[in-house]
């Protein structure tokens, strides 16, 4: 059985940290119970400490919102791989567009793939449109993404690979609407191929693809049974304890 993935990325969200230690407690309750869904709660930097030891079971794992690529101490402000490991950190969300807003571009997005890569921690590769042309353009946009930032990435790190589709347009409290699962299965097949002309069918396979923008208890389902997408990644219905277990139920047995 391939386990569905789900991924809780609390942003910079909650503001407390009383208010986080109830939302990982509610949300470990139900994760830790189901055995077809990997669960990786992602919370600010600064609570990571906080759920290191009670986040490194199968089910339900730790995971960081970013990552610096280099481990040299002259960084002010940036966390390293081996301080995210000695965390308990298993995952890593690498190139989210809410940092790609803030100037990080697919050069940056790919050090920080290679080096999650290197340390053998699992990478959540975030890539999507901004908006969607009737001419097709989107599609080579995301094309580039996916090639500058894998560049030098071979076969054995793909492993550690997961792609989370996130198209912009349907991303945050801004969006308008979550993508459809029709248009989703066309986007995960451009995905795959894209990835079976670089790394080879066999290989791009296996790549886990999820989808993320404006997932909810209601349309989180048929993003994985129509739309083909492998999990989810999560932003605002992740910081609601019911309405995100209510989502992990509903994958769970879908
Ligand atoms: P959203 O965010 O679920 O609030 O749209 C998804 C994300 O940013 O990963």
């Amino acid at each position: 059985m391939v386990k569905k993935l789900i991924i809780a990325n609390w942003k910079m969200a909650p503001a407390t940290l009383a208010s986080a230690r109830e939302l990982f407690t509610k949300t470990k309750r139900v994760a830790q119970n189901l055995n077809r869904i990997t669960t990786v709660i992602c919370p600010p930097f600064v609570f990571l400490g906080v759920f290191s030891k009670s986040a490194r079971t199968q089910r339900c794992r730790l995971g960081a919102q970013d990552i610096f690529w280099k481990s040299d101490n002259a960084r002010t402000g940036e966390i390293s791989p081996e301080q995210l490991k000695s965390m308990g950190v298993s995952s890593v969300i690498v190139g989210h567009s809410e940092r790609r807003a803030l100037g990080e571009d697919d050069e940056v997005v790919n050090r920080k793939v290679l080096s999650c890569m290197r340390n053998r921690l699992r990478v959540i590769l975030c890539i999507g449109e901004s908006n969607r042309d009737s001419e097709g353009a989107y599609l080579r946009f995301i094309e580039t993404q996916i090639e500058k930032s894998l560049a030098k990435v071979s076969r054995p790190m793909l492993s550690n690979l997961v792609i989370a589709y996130e198209p912009i347009w349907a991303v945050g409290s801004y969006a308008k609407r979550a993508d459809t699962p029709d248009e989703l299965f066309e986007m995960v097949i451009f995905i795959k191929k894209v990835l079976s002309d670089r790394f080879g069918k066999k290989h791009a396979l296996g790549i886990p693809v999820l989808y993320g923008g404006s997932v909810n208890e209601r349309n989180a389902a048929s993003f994985l049974k129509h739309g083909g997408a492998d999990g989810l990644l999560i932003g605002r219905a992740s910081l609601d304890p019911k309405q995100f277990s209510n989502i992990l139920k509903t994958v769970e047995h879908s």
